[in-house]
């Protein structure tokens, strides 16, 4: 991936945080991906007083490119501000599978990135058979 494209999708990431709504964990999340167009799509964690509608940084902003006729995902930053960096959930990993091949995942705080494959985060997803 082009260091370009790499930072755009980290600051894409990184602005989504601000729109956080995360009054009950305090642990906000920014997420940007990157689809077949060169669009880049954000999204943030949007929680919920009945905890289990939480919905993830990563599937709010594969949802919104998914819903603009967008189907082919070719990179995903994830931005924490914590300490540690955040690996994604098991579910917004399966969602991602769905939406994509082999793809890098960039896990990024403010001074540390850290780049993944799919493959390696999520080596077998529901949907492969043997
Ligand atoms: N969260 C994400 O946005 N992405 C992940 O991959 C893991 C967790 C959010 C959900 C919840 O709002 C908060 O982080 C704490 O779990």
């Amino acid at each position: 991936m082009l260091e370009e494209t790499l930072d755009r999708l980290i600051d894409a990431a990184t602005e989504a945080i601000g729109n956080s709504y995360s009054p009950y964990s305090s642990f906000p999340v920014g997420a940007a991906v990157l689809t077949d167009s060169g669009r880049i799509y954000s999204g943030t964690n949007i929680e919920n007083a009945s905890y289990g509608a939480t919905v993830c940084a990563e599937r709010v902003a594969i949802f919104k490119a998914v819903s603009d006729g967008e189907t082919h995902i070719n990179a995903v930053a994830i931005y924490t501000n914590a300490a540690n960096l955040a690996f994604p959930c098991g579910m917004c990993l399966q969602v991602m599978s769905e939406f994509c091949e082999d793809i890098p995942i960039i896990l990024a705080s403010d001074n540390l990135v850290r780049i993944y494959q799919l493959s390696e985060l999520l080596p077998h997803r529901f949907g492969d058979s043997e």
